[in-house]
């Protein structure tokens, strides 16, 4: 079983009311029964979300002296202005997987630049609800 932290960005919170006709209509809390159902005999997943960019980077910083194998992170808004986080991000040792729910490349310009992405192992993009099962899939392989 891999220890894998899952940490989620601004907004994120709001899945299911938030412009449902891009996220789809589940709840993050919702997504996390999907996903824990998916792949519960094969990684011990622990959801963080916050809407604040220092709570991300000291979650971030907590995790240099933690016993997680891997970490899943959409970084939402935050992945197109935060050379914090991207710094943060640099600082692990542990693989990371960066997520987005809708395919960033299909929408506005602005969110076309990816800075926290430059840290990631991987990067998936528009897989809707599957996103942090495919992710975990692929922290395993
Ligand atoms: C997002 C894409 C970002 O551009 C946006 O700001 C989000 C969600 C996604 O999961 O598709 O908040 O990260």
């Amino acid at each position: 079983m891999k220890n894998i932290l899952i940490i989620n960005g601004p907004n994120l919170n709001m899945l299911g009311q938030r412009e449902p006709e891009k996220y789809g209509s589940l709840s993050l809390d919702e997504i996390k029964t999907y996903t824990e159902k998916k792949c519960k005999d094969e990684a011990l997943l622990t959801w963080w979300q916050s809407n604040s960019e220092s709570e991300i980077i000291e979650k971030l910083h907590e995790l240099c002296n933690s016993s997680y194998e891997g970490l899943i992170i959409n970084p939402a808004a935050f992945s197109h202005t935060s050379i914090a986080i991207l710094d943060a991000l640099k600082i692990l040792k542990i693989p990371i997987i960066e997520v987005h729910l809708t395919n960033v490349y299909r929408r506005e310009p602005f969110r076309h630049q990816m800075l926290t992405a430059q840290a990631s192992s991987i990067i998936m993009s528009g897989l809707g609800k599957d996103s942090y099962y495919f992710a975990v899939k692929a922290l395993l392989k």
